[in-house]
């Protein structure tokens, strides 16, 4: 009975799954549907005749990949003719009857699998469905959806996505738990698929295992590169990139006259133009967003397309047997555009080694990892040029929409609450002066432009789960017990919002940040945009001077308005999860040149 129920349903199920997520229309109608019955209730078996959408989902997945192609091979008794043997072929009624014993008896197998597997206690957590789990329960707005279940579970949660095991944190408390007592247990990352495009993950340092590689890696960033003191010895790149946005943007508006100009221009745009510059500055001593340079707009198109394919969900992370499928494509998709990518990325790193030769090159990123020495035992002795391109395109990945999202998102909000702008114009006319431009020594002096910041982290963190982490090993976590490889979701945007620890917590308010000692460092477990402990960010140095310096120059040297047709009565503020959380709809702006700035 197992075996001819479990594989079968499986498999049906999984390929329902596979054509409901690429027909993002008809999962929308069959979750209407099975809200439309009480949203609050599980849906029963006496329910499933209300369910004429799911059953016909369900036939038209039978009919396209029918589990048993060829069913089960009969022998002739005697001999018949074929209009005979299809009377003999089910009826939807009685099909539908097998369906359900199907079901059932993989829902007791899933149990007692479950139970066996698992002999301490686990969070508890919305009860899955057989093999898919909790993957309908998550919607298409995980963050939002796991912190509406906090009341109902607490705030450590259980999921089964696919085979995924899934812990989800959603408190401040148990988030301080996990990075005071248990950073160790969990420094590991869950790797997806796509990530093993061209061995990526082996040579990443956000996804490598917590071990000698990953700690060299870390320490060539954290002490060698972005440490304050080489920061402060590349504020003029940082001055360059953020003069020429402020000139594209002049640029822009002016292009864009007559009726037209009231449109605004998608601010965020600029600021990851600005982002790209300033790493490939940092990293290679050029330019790559540059109209005469080929290799840097080809590399700016594919990072592109990259950071698109990360941003999707795929069906093969959550059921390992369909990897060799890829029913999406992703993986495809990542393998030609990787490729791509490391080909642009060596033939940087070719060209400085040729300058190097000659004497010719400016000392930047690359110099640093070219010239890396470890001791060749615990650690390489050497970068090989495989981890030398993965780690050059690391740093875009991690650093440029990041940036530009937050900016986006520090937008909408000042435009939104004029007062909070005009308080925001005012302390850097104070400071900064009329006429001048913003520089990277005002920093420290504009408070109020800093407690925007971290309101704008708070309400709108660009990784809503961080990266995900993985258990090393089974851990007694908070009284749970929480297996080995368990994936690990600390939801930063819930705890953002956590009633405990903040008051008013929906409201964007930067003035509960003046006088207050909370900071986005990783000490303060209630605001963590970057994470916390051993796996913390390790550009949040960095992050944290060009968010204030590129939202102050911004700010000081333009006044804004809505653009579009928008009030802030009107604008949708709607969050999108792609490889960060982004406005679902661009903010567009109207800038106009300050008639007090230079
Ligand atoms: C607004 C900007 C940024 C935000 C919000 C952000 C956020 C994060 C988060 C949440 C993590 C995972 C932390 C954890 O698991 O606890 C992370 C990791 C990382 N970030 Fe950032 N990041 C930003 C900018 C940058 C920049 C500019 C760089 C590099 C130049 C960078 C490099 C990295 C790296 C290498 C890791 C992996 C660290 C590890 O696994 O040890 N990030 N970042």
């Amino acid at each position: 009975m197992f075996t001819a129920g479990t594989d079968t349903t499986s498999g049906t199920l999984e390929w329902a799954m596979a054509e409901l997520l690429h027909n993002p229309r008809t999962l929308e109608k069959v979750q209407a549907e099975l809200r439309s019955i009480n949203p609050s209730k599980k849906i029963e078996e006496n329910d499933i005749e209300n369910l004429p959408y799911l059953q016909a989902v369900i036939k038209g997945t039978l009919r396209l990949h029918p589990p048993l192609p060829f069913l089960v091979p009969h022998n002739a008794k005697n001999s018949c003719k074929m209009l005979e043997l299809a009377c003999e072929v089910m009826d939807w009624p009685t099909s539908f009857l097998v369906c359900l014993v199907i079901f059932s008896s993989s829902v007791l197998f899933l149990f007692f699998r479950r139970r066996n597997s698992n002999p301490g206690k686990l969070p508890p957590g919305p009860p899955g469905w057989p093999i898919i789990g909790n993957m309908f329960d998550l919607g298409t707005m995980p963050h939002r959806t796991l912190t509406c279940l906090r009341d109902k579970y607490g705030p450590v949660i259980w999921l089964r996505l696919g085979t995924v095991n899934t812990m989800v944190l959603l408190s401040t408390k148990a988030a301080t738990e996990l990075f005071k007592n248990h950073d160790l247990s969990f420094a590991e990352r869950n790797i997806t698929e796509i990530m093993r495009a061209h061995d990526y993950h082996k040579s990443s340092l956000a996804l490598a295992p917590y071990g000698s590689y990953w700690r060299v890696l870390r320490r060539l960033v954290t002490v060698d590169m972005l440490v304050n003191k080489r920061i402060n010895e590349t504020t003029c790149i940082r001055r360059k990139c953020v003069d020429d946005m402020l000139l594209w943007i002049e640029d822009e508006a002016r292009k864009k006259q007559g009726d037209s100009h009231r449109d605004g221009i998608h601010v965020a745009r600029f600021v990851f133009l600005l982002t790209f510059n300033l790493l490939g500055n940092l990293m290679l001593s050029r330019d790559l967003f540059d109209p005469d340079s080929k290799e840097g707009s080809e590399l700016f198109m594919v990072m592109l397309r990259l950071m698109e394919w990360s941003g999707q969900g795929n069906i093969a992370d959550f059921f390992p047997w369909l990897r060799w499928l890829d029913p999406q494509g992703l993986k495809r998709k990542m393998e030609k555009d990787l490729g791509k990518a490391i080909e642009i990325a060596s033939k940087f790193v070719k060209e400085k080694l040729q300058q190097k030769k000659v004497g010719e090159d400016k000392r930047d990123f690359l110099d640093l990892l070219i010239e890396f020495e470890g001791n060749g035992k615990d650690e390489p002795a050497k970068l090989s040029d495989h981890e030398l391109n993965i780690f050059i395109l690391e740093i875009f990945l991690a650093g440029s929409e990041t940036t530009s999202s937050t900016i986006e998102w520090a937008f909408a909000e000042l435009l939104c609450n004029p007062d909070a702008m005009i308080k925001a114009k005012a302390e850097l006319t104070r400071v900064v002066g009329p006429n001048k431009k913003v520089e990277e020594r005002d920093i420290e002096n504009l408070h109020y432009l800093h407690a925007v910041v971290k309101e704008t982290f708070r309400l709108h963190p660009p990784l809503p789960f961080l990266i995900p982490r993985k258990a090393m090993q089974d851990t007694n976590f908070m009284g749970y017990h929480i297996p080995k490889n368990t994936q690990v979701f600390v939801n930063a945007w819930a705890i953002g919002r956590d009633p405990e620890v903040w008051d008013d917590p929906l409201l964007f308010k930067p003035e509960r940040f003046i006088g207050s000692k909370i900071e986005y460092k990783g000490h303060h477990y209630e605001l963590i945009p970057f994470g916390a402990g051993r796996r913390m960010c390790a550009g949040v140095a960095l992050a944290d001077r060009v968010l204030r310096l590129v939202l102050g120059s911004l700010l000081h040297h333009f006044d804004w308005e809505l653009g579009g047709n928008v009030t802030k009565e009107t604008i949708d503020m709607k969050d999108n999860l792609g490889v960060t959380m982004r406005k679902l709809e661009p903010l567009l702006a109207v800038p106009k040149k300050c008639k007090t700035s230079d």
